[in-house]
Formats: C-alpha cells, sequence, structure tokens
C-alpha cells in the first residue's frame, strides 16, 4: 500500500469503513500502521494517557509536536493528523496558520484537527487555503469542557441536533477533509452523515458515521487504575493487567535470584 492523504481518505466516504486510532509514540505508531489503520490522530488526548493531567486543557503546542514527530517516525502509510492544542489556533486565523505550519513543516504530520463548528469556519479557510489539509471536530469536543459543564452526550434535544447539522454542513463547505463526532446519539451520527459529502468519523457517534476512532489506551485497556466504564469503548485487550502482572512477576524472580538465569547470562 501507499501512503494515505487526505483526498484519499476524503474519497472513502460510501466505498469502505475508515478504522482509525489515536497513537502518541514511536513504538505504537509503528504497530497502528502496521496493522493498516488509515488515520492516526496524535490526539491531545495525549494529555491524560501520556502526561496525566486531568483534562486536554494544559497541552502546550511543544508537547504535542515533541509526540507528532515520535508518532510521524513510525508511520508509512496512514495519515498522520496532529491534534491543535487548546489556545493554539482559538485567538486568530493566522495564530492557527503559524502553528498548524510547525506542525506540517517542523513535525512531518500530514494533518491538523481542530475543535469546533461554524463559528471556527475563517480559521478553517485559512488553514486550507494555506495548503493546510483540516480534519473537523464537532459534538462533545472536550477543549470546552469548562463551558460545556461536563462531558456529556451532545444533540439530544431537536434545536441542539440541528445546529449540528448546520455546524457540519459548514465545516465541509469550508474545507474539511473529514469531520470527527464525538458522543452524539447513533441517530444524529447517521443524520450528520447523510447531510454532508466528507467523511464522518465517530467516537460515541454510532455505526451510521464512515468511520470510527477510539483513544488507543481506551480500546487495548492500557490504564494505570481501574478506568471509568466509557459506554462507546470496545475493549480489545487488556494491557494494563497484562502489564502489571508481568511487572509484579519480574521483580518476585529478581528478589528471588530467579532472573536472571544462565540462559540471561555470559
Ligand atoms: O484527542 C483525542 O484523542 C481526540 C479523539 C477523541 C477524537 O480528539
Amino acid at each position: 500500500m501507499s501512503k494515505w492523504t487526505a483526498t484519499k481518505i476524503k474519497g472513502m466516504k460510501g466505498q469502505q469503513k475508515i478504522a482509525c486510532l489515536t497513537a502518541y509514540d514511536y513504538t505504537m505508531a509503528r504497530l497502528v500502521d502496521q496493522a493498516g489503520i488509515q488515520l492516526i490522530l496524535v490526539g491531545d488526548s495525549l494529555a491524560m494517557t501520556m502526561l496525566g493531567y486531568a483534562t486536554t486543557l494544559p497541552v502546550t503546542m511543544e508537547e504535542m509536536l515533541h509526540h507528532t514527530r515520535a508518532v510521524v517516525r513510525g508511520v508509512r502509510e496512514a495519515l498522520v493528523v496532529a491534534d491543535m492544542p487548546f489556545m493554539s489556533y482559538h485567538v486568530s486565523p493566522s495564530q492557527a496558520v503559524k502553528n498548524a505550519g510547525l506542525f506540517i513543516k517542523s513535525a512531518g504530520a500530514d494533518a491538523v484537527k481542530v475543535e469546533g463548528g461554524a463559528f471556527r469556519v475563517p480559521t478553517i479557510r485559512a488553514l486550507v487555503r494555506n495548503g493546510i489539509p483540516v480534519l473537523g471536530h464537532i459534538g462533545l469536543t472536550p477543549q470546552s469542557i469548562r463551558s460545556m459543564g461536563g462531558y456529556k452526550v451532545q444533540g439530544r434535544k431537536p434545536d441542539d441536533a440541528l445546529r449540528l447539522i448546520e455546524d457540519a454542513v459548514a465545516l465541509e463547505k469550508a474545507g474539511v477533509f473529514a469531520i470527527v463526532l464525538e458522543c452524539l446519539p447513533k441517530a444524529l451520527g447517521k443524520d450528520i452523515t447523510k447531510a454532508v459529502g466528507v467523511p464522518t468519523i465517530g467516537i460515541g457517534a454510532g455505526a451510521g458515521c464512515d468511520g470510527q476512532i477510539l483513544v488507543i489506551h481506551d480500546m487495548l485497556g492500557l490504564q494505570v487504575e481501574e478506568a471509568p466504564k466509557l459506554t462507546f469503548v470496545k475493549r480489545y485487550a487488556n494491557l494494563g493487567a497484562t502489564t502489571s502482572q508481568a511487572l509484579k512477576k519480574y521483580r518476585r524472580e529478581v528478589e528471588k535470584g530467579i532472573f536472571p538465569a544462565n540462559v540471561h547470562s555470559f
């Protein structure tokens, strides 16, 4: 296979469902890419999964660039999308172009993601005009968690649902190549998918979307503490528990002199 581009991802609508995941480092990006996942998002969720913050808000451009570079080094085929962190594109379209340019030019990303609906159109237009492919993101937008008042399903009321459909159409007109739909009733995920000509990538937005994305730590069960159960996550492995067992076994074997054995010695 050759390298995935934003144009190719856009062309997948109605042809084949798109499998997307987050990744934040070289090793995981290598594994995700080798599995044939078409789009890798260096999500600002790395604020929590990699850096131990409580929300995505504190993560900086420098931290996002650092992780994006590591992912790019591990990827041969997938499209690498860098998530623009909170306040790196909110001030003005020119601030957005400058910071998105760093992801493309200095970190090697193929595209960027920004959160927000119709009000974000001037920013998206400026990015697209400057040759930067943009992935939109509407529904639950974690960078607005302070004003949204919690991680809740969006678009349950008819007015909110209508506004989200209008947001998706506005984003498409502004030139995004695809749109992430986060935490929406499945019927609304399907309605938005029908209303736009670009692919929708759902996370908790039902099977009617053109593709799906999950946070890799959630789907691999790579948690340090018992994580709250997220209804929309399917757990494909239990790596947190497996890792913990391996580490405890190693500690016991070192303490008892079982490791290293002769075969591990020169
Ligand atoms: O940061 C992230 O991981 C995301 C996905 C949840 C879409 O934005």
